[in-house]
C-alpha cells in the first residue's frame, strides 16, 4: 500500500509538472525571439495584448540616438503599440543596434518603421527625399524610402541571415536625407534547412511574401506561422477581394509538405488559394506597385508554393513565367502535398516582378496559386572585423567611457564607417579586416594602462600619448607591437623586463618622455624625439644639395656634347664620339682622405665658381689638378657630411 501511494504521489507531482510546464511554455514567446521596442520610454518591457508577445525597451541593444513618441492623432492608426514609440539617429553617420545569436544560426530580422510625425517636421509628406540607409552587419541590406509615405504607414523590412558570431547588428545609416529611425526590431531562429540558398555569404531581403485566397487579414504572423514570418493578404494589398473572374479555393483538410520542402510553411496559410474562371487560362501577379522598394535595382528570387485544394484531385497543369521568362514549365501540383518551387542561386537582375501562370493546352482546370514569397539578393560580401579585435575594442572603449559617434558597428568595416582614429588592415587572411593601428592620442584617457590592447594580435603601432595614464605598465607579453607611444601620460613605476627586452633588441620603438616614470632616467625611450628631429632637416639637406648639383653637372656637360656634336658631323654615333671629345671624364675617384692629401688639405684656392670653391691640388705622378668641392658650404662646416667619394675634373 505504501509503494502504490508513494508511486501516486510521483504521478501527482509529474501531472502537475507537465501542467506547470505547459503553462509556461503558453506564456513565453518562442524561444530564441527577441522583441525589441524602439524608444520605449515609460515601461522596460511590456505584454503586448494583440501579438501576446513581450516587447523590451531598446537600451540594452543600442547606444546613443533619441527616444521619440509618434504625434497621439496617430497613436491609433498605427499598426501595433511598438510603432507608437522610435528611437532617432540625429548624430553620427552609422548607429547600430547589437542582437545576440548563436554563430552559423540561420536568422529572420525585421525592422519596422512608423514616421508618425514625431519630429513634427512632416518629412514624409512634404515632398522632399526621406530615405536612409539600412544595413545587416556591415552589408547593406535595404534603403528605407519614406518619401510621400502615408505618415502613420509602416515601412516592414525583413532579412534572412546567417550569424557569422555571437552577435548580429542591424545599422542605421545617414544618407544626408532625412534622420534615421526605427520603432521596432525583431529576430527569429529558423532550421538551417529552411532556404537552403541563405548562407554565410549570401543573405535575402524578402521583398513581399503573399498569402492567396480570401483572406481579410491584413498580414497573418505568428502564431499561425510559428517562424512569424509576415504573410501579407494578396486581395487585400490589391484592394479588392475576390471579384469574378477571380475565384478563391479552400480546404479544411490538413496538408503535408512533399519530401524535401523545408520551407515550413504552415498549412494554415496554404489552405486557402486564388484561381481563375475556367473561361479564363491565366493569371498575372503584378507585384512592382506593392512594395516599398525600388524594384529595378534588385536581383529577385521568387518561391511559389502550391498545393491543390480541389477535392476530386482534377486535371490541372500550367506553366510559370517571371517576367515573360519561362521558370517552370507544365507544373501540376499535388493533392494536399505542399511543392515549394525555386530555382536556387537564380536571381533575377531585373526586378519586374510579374509572373504569369498558363494553363497548358491538356489541362482542364485554370491555375491556382497558394502563396509567394520574393526575395533580393544581399551579398555578404563585405568581412566583419576579426572577432578577438572587436571584443578588445570594446573593452577598450568600455574601460576608457569612450564617447565617439563613429565609434559604433563594426570597428573596421565597411571602410567608410570604419571608427576614427584605427587603422585596419583588409588584405590579410581571406579578408578579416585586423586592426593595426590604435591613435587614441589626446583623448583624455584615464586611469590604467588597458590590458587588452596588448592581446590583439595584429596591432603593431599603439598611440596613447598626450592622456592622463596613471600608475605602472603593466607586464605583458607583446605580440605584433612595434611602436608603443605612451608619452606625456603620468605612468611610473619599472618597465617590465618583457617590454625592455625588445626595446633593447630593437623590436619596439617605446617613447615615455613626458611621464613621471621618465624623471630621473636618460634612456633614449626618455628622449623627446620630437626635439631630436630638428637635426633631419639639416643632414637631409647636406645629402640633397650634392647629389642635385652633381646631376646638374652632368646634365650640363651631356648638353654641351650634344651641341658639340651637331657642330661636328651629323651620322656619327654617340658612343663613338663620347670617345673622341676633348673634355672627358676621368673615371678614375677619390676619397675624401685622398682629396684631402692632394690639394694639402685645401689649401690653395684657385677659383670659386658657380658651384663651390677651386683649390689646386698635385696628384701622386705630379700632375697639377683643380678640385672643386660641390658645396656652397665650406669644407670646414661640412665635416659631419664627408663624401666617401668625388669627381676630380
Ligand atoms: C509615457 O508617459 C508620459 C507621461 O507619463 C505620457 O505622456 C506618454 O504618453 C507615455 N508614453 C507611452 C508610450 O505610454
Ligand atoms: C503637416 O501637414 C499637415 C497636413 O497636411 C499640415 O496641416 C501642417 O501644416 C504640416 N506641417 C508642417 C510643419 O509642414
Ligand atoms: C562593401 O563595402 C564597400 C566599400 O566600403 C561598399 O562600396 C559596398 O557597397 C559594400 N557592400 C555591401 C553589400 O554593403
Ligand atoms: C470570404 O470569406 C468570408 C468569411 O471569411 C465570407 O464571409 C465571404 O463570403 C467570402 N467571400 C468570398 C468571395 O468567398
Ligand atoms: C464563362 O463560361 C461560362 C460557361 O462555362 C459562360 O456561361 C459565361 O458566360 C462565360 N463568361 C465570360 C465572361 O465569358
Ligand atoms: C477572363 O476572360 C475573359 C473572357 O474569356 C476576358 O474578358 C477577361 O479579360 C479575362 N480576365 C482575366 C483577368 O484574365
Ligand atoms: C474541382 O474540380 C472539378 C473537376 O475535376 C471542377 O468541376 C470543379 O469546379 C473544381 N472546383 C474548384 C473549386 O475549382
Ligand atoms: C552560398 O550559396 C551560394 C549559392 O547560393 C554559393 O555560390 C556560395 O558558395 C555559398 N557560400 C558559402 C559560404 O557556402
Ligand atoms: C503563357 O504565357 C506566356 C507569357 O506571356 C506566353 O508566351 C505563352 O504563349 C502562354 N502560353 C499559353 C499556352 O497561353
Ligand atoms: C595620432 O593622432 C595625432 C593627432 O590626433 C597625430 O599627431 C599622431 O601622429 C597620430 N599618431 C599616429 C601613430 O598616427
Ligand atoms: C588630465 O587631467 C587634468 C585634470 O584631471 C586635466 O586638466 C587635463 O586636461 C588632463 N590632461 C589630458 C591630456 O587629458
Ligand atoms: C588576453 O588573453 C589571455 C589569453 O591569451 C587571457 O587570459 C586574458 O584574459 C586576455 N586579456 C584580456 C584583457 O582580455
Amino acid at each position: 500500500m505504501a509503494i502504490g501511494f508513494g508511486r501516486k504521489l510521483i504521478w501527482i507531482f509529474a501531472l502537475l509538472l507537465i501542467l506547470v510546464m505547459t503553462i509556461q511554455v503558453r506564456a513565453q514567446p518562442p524561444p530564441g525571439f527577441i522583441n525589441i521596442d524602439c524608444g520605449l520610454k515609460n515601461v522596460s518591457a511590456y505584454q503586448d495584448p494583440t501579438l501576446k508577445m513581450r516587447y523590451s525597451s531598446d537600451d540594452e541593444f543600442v547606444e546613443g540616438g533619441e527616444k521619440h513618441e509618434v504625434l497621439p492623432e496617430f497613436m491609433a492608426s498605427t499598426a501595433d503599440d511598438n510603432q507608437n514609440t522610435l528611437r532617432s539617429f540625429p548624430d553620427g553617420s552609422r548607429n547600430c543596434y547589437t542582437l545576440p545569436s548563436t554563430p552559423g544560426k540561420k536568422y529572420l530580422l525585421r525592422a519596422i518603421f512608423t514616421y508618425g510625425n514625431y519630429d513634427r517636421l512632416n518629412k514624409t509628406q512634404d515632398g522632399s527625399l526621406f530615405r536612409f540607409g539600412l544595413y545587416v552587419g556591415v552589408n547593406l541590406w535595404d534603403t528605407v524610402d519614406l518619401s510621400n509615405w502615408r505618415t502613420d504607414d509602416a515601412v516592414i523590412k525583413e532579412v534572412l541571415t546567417v550569424a557569422t558570431g555571437s552577435s548580429v547588428s542591424v545599422c542605421l545609416v545617414n544618407l544626408g536625407s532625412g534622420i534615421p529611425f526605427i520603432s521596432s526590431l525583431e529576430l527569429r531562429p529558423l532550421l538551417d534547412t529552411m532556404y537552403p540558398f541563405v548562407n554565410t555569404s549570401v543573405s535575402v531581403s524578402n521583398f513581399i511574401r503573399l498569402r492567396f485566397g480570401n483572406i481579410t487579414d491584413y498580414i497573418t504572423r505568428y502564431p499561425t506561422d510559428s517562424y512569424d514570418r509576415f504573410w501579407a493578404s494578396y486581395s487585400v494589398q490589391k484592394g479588392d477581394l475576390y471579384q469574378y473572374p477571380y475565384i478563391s479555393v479552400d480546404t479544411s483538410d490538413n496538408l503535408e509538405n512533399l519530401p524535401g520542402n523545408e520551407f515550413k510553411v504552415p498549412s494554415a496559410i496554404l489552405q486557402n488559394a486564388m484561381s481563375i474562371d475556367t473561361n479564363n487560362s491565366s493569371i498575372t501577379v503584378i507585384l512592382a506597385s506593392l512594395a516599398n522598394k525600388d524594384a529595378k535595382t534588385l536581383k529577385l528570387l521568387p518561391i511559389f508554393h502550391f498545393t491543390e485544394l480541389n477535392g476530386s484531385n482534377p486535371n490541372r497543369r500550367f506553366n510559370i513565367y517571371s517576367a515573360g521568362e519561362g521558370l517552370f514549365p507544365g507544373f501540376s501540383p499535388s493533392r494536399l502535398k505542399v511543392d515549394s518551387l525555386y530555382k536556387s542561386g537564380l536571381f533575377k537582375q531585373k526586378g519586374d516582378a510579374y509572373f504569369i501562370l498558363n494553363k497548358t493546352a491538356d489541362s482542364s482546370l485554370p491555375p491556382l496559386i497558394n502563396a509567394l514569397e520574393v526575395y533580393a539578393l544581399v551579398v555578404m560580401e563585405n568581412l566583419t572585423t576579426d572577432s578577438d579585435d572587436v571584443k578588445y575594442m570594446k573593452d577598450v572603449k568600455e574601460q576608457y567611457n569612450l564617447v565617439r559617434t563613429s565609434w559604433n558597428g563594426d570597428p573596421c568595416s565597411p571602410i567608410e564607417y570604419s571608427w576614427k582614429g584605427l587603422t585596419c588592415d583588409y588584405s590579410k587572411s581571406n579578408q578579416i579586416p585586423r586592426i593595426i593601428t590604435v591613435n587614441l592620442s589626446s583623448s583624455g584617457l584615464g586611469g590604467g594602462l588597458a590590458i587588452s590592447f596588448m592581446n590583439m594580435t595584429s596591432l603593431e603601432n599603439l598611440d596613447l600619448s598626450h592622456n592622463n595614464l596613471t600608475g605602472a605598465i603593466p607586464e605583458y607579453q607583446l605580440k605584433s607591437l612595434k611602436v608603443l607611444n605612451l608619452s606625456n601620460n603620468k605612468l611610473d613605476g619599472p618597465i617590465p623586463d618583457s617590454i625592455l627586452q625588445r626595446v633593447q633588441a630593437g623590436l619596439l620603438d617605446l617613447r615615455l618622455e613626458g611621464n613621471p616614470i621618465c624623471s630621473n632616467k636618460k634612456d633614449t625611450y626618455c628622449l623627446d624625439k620630437t626635439k631630436k628631429r630638428k637635426a633631419t632637416p639639416i643632414l637631409l639637406i647636406a645629402v640633397i644639395v650634392p647629389v642635385v648639383l652633381i646631376s646638374l653637372l652632368v646634365g650640363m656637360c651631356i648638353l654641351w656634347k650634344l651641341l658639340w656634336k651637331e657642330k661636328s658631323t651629323y651620322n656619327e654615333d654617340y658612343a663613338i664620339y663620347e670617345e673622341e671629345t676633348p673634355l672627358y671624364i676621368d673615371n678614375r675617384r677619390f676619397t675624401y682622405a685622398e682629396l684631402k692629401l692632394i690639394t694639402n688639405n685645401f689649401q690653395t684656392i684657385v677659383g670659386k665658381g658657380g658651384f663651390g670653391i677651386v683649390y689646386h691640388g698635385i696628384l701622386e705622378n705630379g700632375d697639377e689638378v683643380a678640385v672643386k668641392v660641390l658645396m656652397e658650404t665650406s669644407i670646414a662646416e661640412s665635416t659631419d657630411f664627408l663624401p666617401e667619394e668625388t669627381y676630380v675634373v
